[in-house]
């Protein structure tokens, strides 16, 4: 089988400088769905058509199972699919998909394919407004007899519902003939894929249709009206999807799924909370509202309060975070940590039941069990050229608003005083502080205000 995916159209209406087919849903370009869903059918070539941008197109999917043929020129369906004629292989089915209609179903194409294994497919639904879309033409019988788009048709064919999608499987082995029949001698001037119907008729080929579930797996972006509806359509399918099994969601709404969400049993997650790329919720879960969390993995039994800001970062189980925790790539938290408000870790480990609960920035230290890092402690870690670790051992006890110059190494069991600066080791076990003695001035008094000070 041959995929062929249609992508050379230009998108007008999405008035962008990025090709129509490249803008995203759930942060996915459009024909990157297309290409996914078309993958999982096994396809022996995976063709896509592209001309406006053609460039970017290529370099935004570049990808080993995709070959590409150009259309210089948009000159209709038909035209665009003739250049992918020289890469196809010659058995079997042929299946005509478009770069801009992203939400196809699986299930629905392989419906296609079956109906169109002794002929020619054409993927329909019934609309209660067909305007625009080219009409299912059938005769007394029920069989289909052509399509007429919506500038050819006659006052009749104008009132049927039935519409073509656009997606059509066909035998291989016919394509060329037909492709090489087909004239533009029509309202638009294009040479119309559709027209390849009629001729199946006319040499007694079987000409079948499926329909989709819903009428969402057909819907087209041609503006970003049409694609901000059908990203609403896509998370709320995901939403149905995450509820079905189990997760507990606020409000199904109010949740954006960028990539892949795993999760165990009786997870709940607020509203307002964006997931990207690869996230696994554990066991028992629990994410507050309005968290972002990019690549990361979260251990059983963990909750995160509201606004936690996590990317590239993994939390152990039991773990308390935020609200208002940043977790930056490498944060590593491992079970039953406390982090807290306006905390920043990058390329860090926390071990077990180590807290750092307010005002902190912990950057390339590995900090061991049990640690507590007082509220404004900063780990030094940038001499304005190099990155340098700090290390921080089991049992220690940092005070408040301490800096620790990197690289340095606090030993197991020490405290360091509340102010301190801290430029070479600190023995373990020990109190280690570094700050002026504290004064007080006997017989100093408070500046008075002079009376003739008046402006
Ligand atoms: C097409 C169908 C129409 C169907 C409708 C569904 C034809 C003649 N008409 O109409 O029956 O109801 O889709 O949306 O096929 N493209 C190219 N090169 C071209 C022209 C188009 O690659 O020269 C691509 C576009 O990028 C798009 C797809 O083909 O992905 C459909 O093109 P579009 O212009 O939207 O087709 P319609 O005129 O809407
Ligand atoms: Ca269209």
């Amino acid at each position: 089988m041959n995929i062929v995916i249609l992508a050379a159209g230009q998108g007008k209406r999405m008035v962008s400088d990025l090709p129509k087919v490249l803008h995203p849903i759930a942060g996915k370009p459009l024909v990157g769905h297309v290409l996914d869903t078309a993958r999982l059918l096994a396809p022996e070539k995976l063709i896509v058509v592209h001309g406006h941008g053609g460039k970017r197109v290529q370099q935004a999917l570049s990808a080993a199972d995709v070959q590409w043929a150009e259309q210089a020129r948009q000159l209709g369906t038909g035209h665009a699919l003739a250049q992918a004629l020289p890469l196809l292989s010659d058995a079997g089915q042929t299946l005509v998909l478009y770069g801009d209609v992203p939400l196809t179903r699986l299930e629905t194409l392989q419906q296609l394919l079956a109906a169109g294994r002794e002929g020619l497919a054409i993927l329909t639904v019934d609309l209660p407004d067909p305007t625009g879309y080219g009409r299912i033409v059938r005769n007394a019988a029920g069989e289909v007899t052509k399509i007429v788009e919506q500038k050819d048709a006659s006052e009749a064919e104008r009132a049927i519902r039935e519409i073509n999608t656009g997606i059509m499987a066909m035998p291989t082995a016919r394509l060329a003939d037909w492709l090489g029949q087909l004239k533009n001698d029509n309202a638009q001037g294009e040479y119309y894929l559709t027209d390849i119907v009629a001729l199946a008729v006319a040499e007694g080929v079987p000409v079948r249709t499926a329909q989709p579930a819903a009428d969402w797996e057909v819907l087209g972006v041609n503006s970003k009206v049409q694609l901000a509806e059908l990203e609403r359509c896509h998370q709320r399918n995901q939403a149905e999807a995450l509820l079905v099994a189990g997760v507990r969601l606020a409000d199904p709404a109010r949740i954006d799924i960028r990539g892949r969400l795993q999760h165990g049993r009786d997870v709940s997650i607020d509203v307002g909370c964006v997931f990207e790329g690869e996230v696994s919720l554990g066991d028992g879960v629990e994410i507050g509202p309005y968290c972002v969390l990019k690549n990361v993995t979260v251990a059983a039994g963990t909750r995160l309060a509201a606004f936690c800001h996590c990317e590239d970062a993994v939390i152990g189980e039991q773990a308390v975070i935020g609200p208002y925790a940043r977790l930056r790539p490498g944060a590593e938290l491992a079970a039953e940590v406390h982090v807290g408000n306006f905390v920043e870790i990058k390329k860090s480990r926390l071990g077990r039941q180590s807290k750092a609960n307010h005002l902190a920035y912990i950057g390339d230290a590995e900090i061991g069990e049990r640690v507590n890092v007082g509220a404004g402690t900063i780990t030094c870690n940038y001499d304005g050229v190099n990155k340098h670790k700090t290390i921080i051992e089991d049992d220690v006890f940092i005070g408040s608003d301490t800096q620790l110059v990197a690289p340095v190494t606090v030993g197991r069991g020490a405290t360091l005083g509340a102010g301190t600066t801290l430029t070479k080791n600190a023995p373990p076990n020990a109190l280690t502080v570094s700050r002026p003695r504290q004064l007080t001035l006997e017989g100093w008094q408070r500046p008075q205000k002079k009376s003739s000070d008046t402006p």
